[in-house]
């Protein structure tokens, strides 16, 4: 087990929380080396290692630093970037260049720059001003950029309302409206600076439900006839993004890729034998469902506040500034009090940060044993967009990420210093003169 509890202590991957706590101090990201390959290992088991012409690429939006990326690149996984600074992470963690895939609405010149110069692997690009843009660098390198077009495939996700991406309305992908979509893949198609590679779509994220998938799927696919209708081309290439749920809470229920990826696989393959295709290469980008569930947060208890007959407050020292996913998605997280973890639970009280903002509530009601200043509180599955999205609101510390696994801890990233705060300010002569 990950998580286990031994002398009323919670460990993680064999390592005392409370000990981790003491040894970095809270705030801290502890990450699970273990489940991290664990999950890597089921893509591959039933994924990669059963279908030929396959590839996951681990979506670094979910958690982009050196080791995690040197991870990834180990385990023979690909990579999808969505910035130059995600890109250039990746570069400074020597990831292979032709492994490397990368997504976004709006990327700038510099940044496809910096993506053609290091020779990346794929470019998903949303529509034909990006094309003219990536042809215009390409032609001016001499180089050329292999593509895909991003379609917003108009499927609706049951997850929350933000994190949808594949509706009609979305800014994500070019619309499937024939006047934009076709004269885009025949641009892409002629172009003398790209090769045109498929399509690729992203329903949405943390979503339980494999038939959002499949319908996007329907329509790539009808695409990917119409394609070769109209063109007489074939596209070599499927890419059915990321979004894979994962557990949360006792309410949440993860599927196994498996349970998403068989029969999409099996739509896949049918359509392509019908149809007279070789089948494509397919390749998703799971963020969330590698990395989440081997994440934890742990905090240091400090004031509490009962106002009676209503409600008790246990303030914890980090919140929103690590965890922005409450306030933002109304999500929900579980925990425990991690130097108590055997005692009973006999007070229902709400864990609060330290964030001047009201929304800055970690838990909503959970029911954890007689707390006190000192106590270290855990919240579970956080590996996931939480450093990732972490943000220096009232100016609190971005807080330090440990690996742990199997006993063994070792630091990640180093908690941010008050210097490193305000290393990029400066006082101008219009305030001092
Ligand atoms: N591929 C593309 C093109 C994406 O836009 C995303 C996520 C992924 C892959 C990875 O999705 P995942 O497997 O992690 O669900 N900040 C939000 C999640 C936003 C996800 C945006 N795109 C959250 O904290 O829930």
């Amino acid at each position: 087990m990950i998580r286990e509890i031994k002398n009323n202590h919670l460990y993680f991957d064999g390592c005392d929380t409370v000990k981790l706590a003491e040894k970095y101090g809270t705030p801290l990201y502890v990450l699970s080396y273990t489940d991290i390959l664990n999950k890597i290992g089921e893509v591959k088991k039933s994924f990669l290692d059963r279908h030929e012409n396959t590839r996951a690429a681990y979506a670094a939006k979910a958690f982009c630093t050196l080791a995690m990326l040197k991870i990834v690149e180990k385990e023979g996984l690909c990579l999808d970037v969505v910035s130059g600074g995600e890109l250039y992470t990746a570069i400074q963690a020597g990831f292979p260049a032709e492994r490397i895939e990368f997504n976004g609405n709006n990327k700038q010149p510099a940044e496809l720059e910096m993506a053609i110069d290091y020779g990346i692997g794929r470019l998903i690009i949303d529509g034909l001003q990006e094309l003219k843009l990536i042809e215009s660098i390409c032609a001016k390198k001499q180089k050329k950029a292999k593509v895909l077009y991003r379609i917003t495939p108009g499927v609706m996700s049951d997850t929350h309302e933000y994190i949808t991406t594949g509706k009609k309305d979305s800014k994500f992908g070019i619309p499937l409206d024939e006047a934009i979509l076709y004269p885009a893949v025949k641009a892409a198609i002629e172009s003398e600076w790209v090769d045109f590679l498929g399509i690729h779509f992203h329903v949405g994220s943390q979503i339980f439900d494999n038939a959002y998938h499949l319908s996007a799927v329907d329509v790539a696919l009808d695409i990917m006839k119409e394609i070769r209708r109209r063109f007489d081309f074939t596209i070599q290439e499927l890419n059915y993004g990321g979004g894979f749920g994962i557990q949360y809470t006792g309410a949440d229920e993860r599927q196994s890729y498996a349970y998403f990826m068989d029969p999409i696989m099996e739509k896949t393959e049918r359509f392509c034998a019908a149809e007279g295709f070789k089948r494509p290469a397919i390749v998703i980008e799971p963020g969330r469902s590698i990395v989440g569930e081997g994440g934890m947060t742990l905090y240091t208890v400090g004031s509490i506040k009962e106002i009676p007959g209503v409600r008790k407050y246990v303030n914890v020292d980090g919140g929103m500034t690590d965890n922005i996913r409450v306030g933002l998605y109304q999500a929900k997280y579980e925990g425990m009090l991690a130097n108590k973890a055997s005692e009973k639970a006999v007070d229902k009280v709400s864990i609060a940060g330290k964030c001047c903002e009201s929304t800055d509530i970690l838990i909503q009601d959970i029911e954890i044993p007689e707390s006190q200043a000192g106590d270290i509180f855990a919240v579970f599955s956080t590996g996931a967009y939480g450093y990732s999205m972490a943000n220096n609101y009232n100016k609190a510390l971005i807080p330090a990420v440990v690996l742990v696994k199997e006993g063994r801890d070792a630091l990640i990233v180093k908690r941010q210093s008050y210097e490193q705060l305000i290393q990029n300010e400066q006082m101008p002569d219009l305030i001092e003169g």
